[in-house]
């Protein structure tokens, strides 16, 4: 077990934590923490006290997976290791580099000073988990950068750099060189000096217009927040520390602390932050094949998926050579991207010096001998598989033996791709999503063939892309395009049985999703659904689909890029109006299909919505698609709206207990599209076992 060590140089004690990778405050890490202040203060050769950390972190907090075990509750607890830094008689320094995040931070507000590194980065990200800091945080921040500034930083969870934090108050100095050289040579002059012992505990919480900060705040939390208990709990432990003494802020943060680690959102939030990290451990990826190194990434088709991943490139600096067999497309595309950089410094998200690098970084041509030198090729020209055969024919005779090659599809059969290829080994899938310069997943294809080499590039090029990459195996939709057809199913037939269009959106809506299914696909374009169920009603008769949408299609209704679709849109505008229209056409396709209408509830439409996803899920994991659930609840968390405080469909499925989602399944086997729901073998299987997805 690694823990803290004690070194002495000089007349200055070390702590050092040491427990990989992160330093992470395990109740083992905390007691030889506590045992090494206690020593230090016996010890008369010791005048000061330096806390280090080892490694690649001062410290990223309390250790998570203690959360809900005995273990978390062993003392000393993290504000009782705080505590014990700032009770010593003898000056105590926090020495900061990289990584100072939640119970570190507080670790280090109980320090008396504080020294960083430039370019730590500095966070209470505890309500990211669904909590609040629970050692001290909540009260010390505000007293030492003020209760604006704290504010921010504990209900964003946001990090900032050492140095814009440095000016509020929290670090004495900001160290350039050696870390522990300097903080040692500050702590000496520290008790050369004589200097006090700065408490933060009996300072004042500085700032104006408290009443209004946290009225203003409370609001704006209940707007942006609905549906995560945690963040209105932060600005009432931060009004605690406005309002009460010390001591009494801190047991009202404890008791908040511990009534939000029960709660279900905390454990989903939990959840989603180890399934992220967990996607990126695949099987039978031998882990030291690191992937091609990037020097250049060469894009085809400039249309709405080549421009954004063009984008994303470039933002994290790499060189892209954009290319497009039409220039007027090309042109449009590069006329997008340079409007999006533009946005951007307008904005106040970038500035002009970053918008000449990343338009430096771009090269625009119709001349696909332009991509020669590329590392990777990604494809995206028209989703049709003859096209794409032949765009792959002429790259390969472009690259280099041992490029990589990627094709955006989002729906072609990634293996029937890679056959036509001479080297199918370097052939993978890289499904962006719409904004590929914006939404966080890429769903990496693993073809039959392709090489560990070829997907450990898509896994390191997710990382550089500050994506969450998820490997999957080649069916249909991959996994989530391929459950969104499941949900979409049942979106469609709620409205066939009676629902409206804007019940169903309200109802997920109000559940947490980020846009309901109809508002959804209105934006992405109603003909796209159109083409998928054209193709699938041949390949698959037996999934019935809803009539409407077709009917609605027909009319060239395809959504807001027609101004209409399930709903109506004013030129210019993303507002879905309701639209007597829509309402005509699913009337009279309801009515030709002679179904008799019911009223159905908002219970109903969420329940038949989130289960048909799990249940789907359930088959994609059977048939090894997937290569654990939690890789599911990250595609849905991350590219499709589905609430993070729920943690995803399949941890929501285990949530419910897996009997009670057979159960509701069942329920509906008696009705008119009642097998549209049945049970998936292995959701049956798991839950007769008494078993859960997630493992
Ligand atoms: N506890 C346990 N494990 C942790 C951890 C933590 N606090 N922080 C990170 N880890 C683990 C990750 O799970 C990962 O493990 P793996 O290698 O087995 O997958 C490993 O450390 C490395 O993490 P990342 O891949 O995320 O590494 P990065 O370098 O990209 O990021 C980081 C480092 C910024 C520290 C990031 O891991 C992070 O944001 N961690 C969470 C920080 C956090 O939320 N702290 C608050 C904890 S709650 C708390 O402190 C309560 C207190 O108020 C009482
Ligand atoms: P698009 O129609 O906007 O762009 C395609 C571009 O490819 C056009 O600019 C066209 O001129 C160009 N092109 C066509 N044939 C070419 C060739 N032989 N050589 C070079 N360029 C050629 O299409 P979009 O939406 O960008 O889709 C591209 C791919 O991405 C498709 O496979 C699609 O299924 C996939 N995709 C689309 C998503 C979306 O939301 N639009 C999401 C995820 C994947």
């Amino acid at each position: 077990m690694t823990i803290a060590h004690l070194d002495h140089h000089g007349d200055v004690a070390v702590i050092t934590l040491d427990n990989p990778p992160v330093n992470a405050l395990s109740h083992a890490h905390r007691t030889s923490i506590v045992n090494h202040l206690k020593a230090a203060e016996a010890d008369p050769a010791v005048r000061a006290i330096v806390l280090i950390g080892a490694g690649d972190a001062f410290c990223g907090g309390a250790e998570i997976r203690e959360f809900n075990t005995p273990a978390a509750l062993a003392e000393p607890i993290t504000r009782q290791v705080a505590e014990t830094a700032e009770g010593l008689g003898k000056p105590v320094i926090a020495a900061i580099h990289k990584v100072a995040m939640g119970g570190g931070l507080e670790l280090a507000l109980g320090c008396h000073y504080r020294v960083a590194s430039p370019g730590a980065s500095i966070a209470l990200p505890e309500v990211k988990l669904g909590i609040l800091p629970g050692a001290g945080g909540t009260q010390r921040l505000p007293r030492a950068v003020g209760a604006k500034a704290a504010l921010d930083m504990i209900v964003s969870g946001e990090p900032m750099t050492s140095q814009a934090i440095a000016p509020l108050g929290l670090f004495e100095q900001i160290i350039e060189g050696d870390l522990l050289e300097g903080a040692v040579a500050f702590a000496r002059q520290i008790a050369d000096r004589g200097m006090p012992l700065r408490r933060l505990r009996e300072e004042p919480v500085r700032g104006e217009n408290l009443s209004d900060l946290i009225a203003s705040t409370r609001e704006q939390v209940a707007r942006q927040w609905r549906g995560y208990p945690a963040p209105a709990r932060c600005v009432d432990a931060v009004e605690a520390a406005i309002k009460l003494p010390f001591d009494e802020g801190i047991r009202f943060e404890r008791k908040t602390f511990l009534e939000l680690v029960e709660t279900a959102e905390s454990r989903a939030l939990r959840h989603a932050f180890f399934a992220e990290r967990a996607a990126s451990k695949v099987p039978r990826l031998d882990p030291s094949v690191r992937g091609h190194r990037l020097d250049t990434v060469a894009v085809i088709g400039a249309g709405t998926m080549g421009s954004g991943i063009a984008i994303a490139l470039a933002n994290a600096g790499l060189p892209v050579v954009l290319t497009d067999s039409d220039a007027a497309s090309l042109a449009r595309g590069r006329a997008h991207i340079e409007r999006a950089w533009t946005t951007a410094v307008e904005r106040g998200r970038l500035d002009p010096a970053g918008q000449a690098r990343r338009l430096a970084l771009l090269t625009t041509t119709t001349e696909l001998a332009a991509i020669a030198s590329a590392d990777l090729v990604i494809e995206a020209v028209y989703e049709d598989m003859a096209v794409k055969k032949a765009v792959f024919e002429r790259i390969e005779a472009h690259v280099r033996a041992d490029t990589i090659l990627a094709t955006n599809t989002s729906s072609l059969d990634v293996d029937a791709i890679a056959a036509a290829s001479s080297n199918p080994a370097r052939i993978l899938g890289l499904h962006f999503f719409s904004p590929a310069n914006v939404m966080r997943l890429l769903e990496i294809v693993r073809g039959r063939a392709t090489s560990d080499d070829a997907l450990a590039t898509g896994l390191a090029l997710a990382r550089r892309l500050r994506k969450v990459g998820v490997v999957c195996g080649v069916c249909d939709g991959f996994i989530g395009n391929r459950m969104l057809e499941e949900y979409l199913r049942q979106a469609y037939l709620l409205v066939e049985e009676g629902a409206t269009p804007r019940a169903v959106d309200e109802a997920l809506e109000a559940w947490g999703f980020a846009m309901g299914p109809f508002r959804m696909m209105d934006m992405a374009g109603q003909d796209i659904g159109w083409a998928i169920r054209k193709r699938l009603s041949v390949e698959h008769p037996e999934k019935p689909y809803a009539q409407w949408p077709d009917r609605l299609c027909e009319a060239g209704r395809f959504g807001q890029k027609t101004g209409a679709g399930v709903y109506r849109y004013e030129p210019g505008s993303r507002d879905a109006l309701p639209d007597p229209e829509a309402d005509r056409l699913i009337a009279a396709s309801v009515r030709a299909q002679g179904i008799a209408q019911r009223v159905v509830g908002a219970a109903e439409i969420v329940e038949r919505c989130v289960l048909a996803l799990a249940n789907e899920g359930a088959r994609i994991l059977d048939e090894g698609i997937a290569a654990r659930a939690s890789d599911i609840d990250v595609v849905y968390v991350t590219g499709y709206g589905f609430p993070r405080y729920r943690g995803g469909p399949m941890w929501h499925a285990d949530a419910m207990g897996l009997d009670s989602v057979v159960e509701r399944l069942q329920s509906y086997a008696t009705t008119r599209m009642g097998q549209t729901l049945s049970p998936a073998p292995l959701l049956v299987q798991r839950a007769a076992a008494g078993h859960r997805f997630n493992t």
